[in-house]
């Protein structure tokens, strides 16, 4: 009798188990496969946005985050931010060759070095840059353009883009934030996402000269 009483008991226990695995693989099953129908509708509604709509959110999110410092028109606020609507000003270039650089260490984990040219090539490449590196430029081909390549563009993981103000610029200073002679720019890690940074790539590049 004891016997079959602790057979009885031990087969409800196994098969209370298998039926309790059973379903939680089943609801987990069910959970991934609703999770990634939703996934790719969300995909799809931001593949059939604009660039317009997108330009649009990113002047939302820079009226909102970035005006009170840059300026409701990006221009820096009389100099208290950097002036979003140029890549850099002569007078940036000259202190980053004075002082070298290293805010973007997640991007560019080297920096860059200070004081490889002297005062009067400094101030002829800083002019070059500043005015949108049109021509040639003797100096910057020679002593530059190693890190940073042909027109500004930029070269991963060596330097950043100095002619545009390209997307990757653009999350490396949301990432890292910076500090120089305008003031500090503060970062935004965990309040902006990437599809954030995008819209805003996208907005500033609608701002006058800064257009690839
Ligand atoms: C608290 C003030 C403040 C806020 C808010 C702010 N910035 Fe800045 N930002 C600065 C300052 C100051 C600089 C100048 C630092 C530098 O580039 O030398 C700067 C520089 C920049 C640069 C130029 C970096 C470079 O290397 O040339 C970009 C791009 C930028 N900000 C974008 C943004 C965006 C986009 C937002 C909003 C999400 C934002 N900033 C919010 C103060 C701010
Ligand atoms: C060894 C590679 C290297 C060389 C050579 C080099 N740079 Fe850089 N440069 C960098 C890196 C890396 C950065 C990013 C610094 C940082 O993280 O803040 C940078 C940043 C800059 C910036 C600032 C960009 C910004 O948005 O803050 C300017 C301007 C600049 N470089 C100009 C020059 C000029 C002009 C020369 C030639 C005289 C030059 N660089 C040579 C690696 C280099």
């Amino acid at each position: 009798m004891n016997f079959i009483r602790l057979f009885l008991g031990l087969a409800f226990i196994i098969i209370t188990i298998i039926m309790f695995w059973y379903f939680q693989n089943k609801f987990l099953q069910t959970k991934e496969k609703n999770d990634k129908s939703l996934n790719l509708k969300f995909k799809q509604s931001w593949i059939n946005i604009s660039n317009k709509e997108l330009q649009n959110f990113g002047k939302t999110i820079f009226l909102s985050k970035c005006s009170k410092c840059h300026g409701k028109n990006g221009k820096g606020n009389n100099g208290k931010a950097q002036n979003l609507t140029k890549r850099i000003s002569k007078s940036s270039v000259l202190e980053t060759i004075k002082h070298g650089a290293n805010n973007f260490k997640t991007d560019y984990p080297s920096g860059m070095p200070a004081n490889i040219i002297n005062e009067k090539k400094a101030q002829s490449v800083s002019q070059f840059i500043a005015n949108g590196m049109i021509g040639e430029n003797k100096i910057y081909n020679k002593s530059c353009l190693p890190c940073h390549g042909k027109n500004g563009k930029g070269m991963n993981y060596v330097a950043p883009n100095i002619k545009f103000y390209d997307n990757r610029v653009l999350a490396s200073v949301l990432k890292n934030g910076k500090k120089s002679n305008i003031g500090t720019m503060p970062n935004f890690t965990n309040i902006l996402n990437d599809t954030q940074i995008k819209m805003l790539g996208i907005y500033l590049k609608s701002l006058k000269n800064n257009v690839e």
